[in-house]
């Protein structure tokens, strides 16, 4: 049964989008949840929504101090950790590779892949000396078909090879680490792209189920594999997608005998 009532989970990124739907589905089950994000105003407005086992702490996954001291704020106001989410990130650029500045390839980078490593590295410390948990990372569809998005496509691939390393480091201590990938969800870093002027409507027409992703279908993957129901899957990345990796995919067939 999926149930993550007695959980104490942190979900970084929590102040919006599927960071957000996190927090709400696990608030309802009766879990406590601590957000860490850089936005302060959303995050804090959003533990005020989320209510009493709701805690807010300002960090930015890309810096060990400022992580470090969140989660000190956050292990004061809830008890021991035993669930986490990485859901904070930025924004890709599409630049193409002969006018991409290093820097930008390299911000991504640091927000999307440094920031999972610092978020596993220190949360992870904390499950280890209290019996374990469970980690969820978040890759992306890009992780296994390449799209434009240089330094994005890295980290996400990156981000399923450290989720599966650390699923063998921490295998016999107790803390399980999956992966997801999503398709495209309809949250804020998506529309902020169409507002931008991307059209939408190609992907939309090639996804098999005709449409985006809602947070909450993200989110439902999250709490199974936060949750007991998951305990044999560690490891693995988790494709939620509306089937949108079927598309463009090439299957050779072999000729058939006359
Ligand atoms: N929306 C999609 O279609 C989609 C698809 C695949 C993967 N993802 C991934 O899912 C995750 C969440 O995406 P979303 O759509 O909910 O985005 P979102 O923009 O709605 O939310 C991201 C949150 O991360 C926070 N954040 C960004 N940088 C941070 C930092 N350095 N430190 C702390 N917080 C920071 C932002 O303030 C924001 O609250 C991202 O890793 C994204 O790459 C999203």
């Amino acid at each position: 049964m999926i149930d993550v009532s007695r959980k104490s989970i942190v979900v970084t990124g929590g102040a919006s989008g599927i960071g957000a739907a996190v927090c709400g589905a696990a608030i309802e089950q009766g879990a406590y949840v601590g957000v860490i994000d850089i936005d302060e105003d959303a995050g804090r407005t959003i533990c005020e929504k989320l209510g009493d086992k709701a805690f807010f702490a300002a960090g930015n996954v890309e810096s060990e101090s400022s992580m470090n001291e969140a989660i000190s704020k956050l292990s004061s106001d809830m008890p021991n950790f035993n669930g986490a989410v990485c859901c904070a990130g930025v924004m890709p650029t599409r630049e193409p590779i002969v006018e991409a500045p290093l820097e930008n390839f390299d911000r991504v980078l640091r927000n999307h892949l440094n920031g999972t490593f610092l978020t596993c590295k220190l949360l992870g410390k904390k499950m280890l000396q209290h019996g374990g948990g469970s980690i969820v990372t978040l890759s992306s569809v890009l992780a296994i078909r390449p799209g434009p998005v240089l330094g994005y496509g890295a980290a996400k691939a990156g981000i399923i090879n450290l989720t599966q390393s650390l699923a063998v480091q921490w295998g016999k201590k107790n803390i399980r680490v999956n992966a997801i990938c999503p398709g495209w969800v309809d949250t804020p870093f998506i529309r902020k792209q169409e507002a931008a002027g991307r059209d939408l409507s190609p992907i939309i027409e090639m996804t098999p189920l005709g449409r985006l992703a809602e947070p909450h279908e993200i989110s439902n993957v999250v709490m199974f594999l936060l949750s007991d129901a998951s305990s044999a899957v560690t490891g693995s990345a988790v494709v939620v997608d509306c089937g949108i990796t079927l598309a463009g995919g090439y299957m050779p067939y072999g000729r058939l005998p006359d």
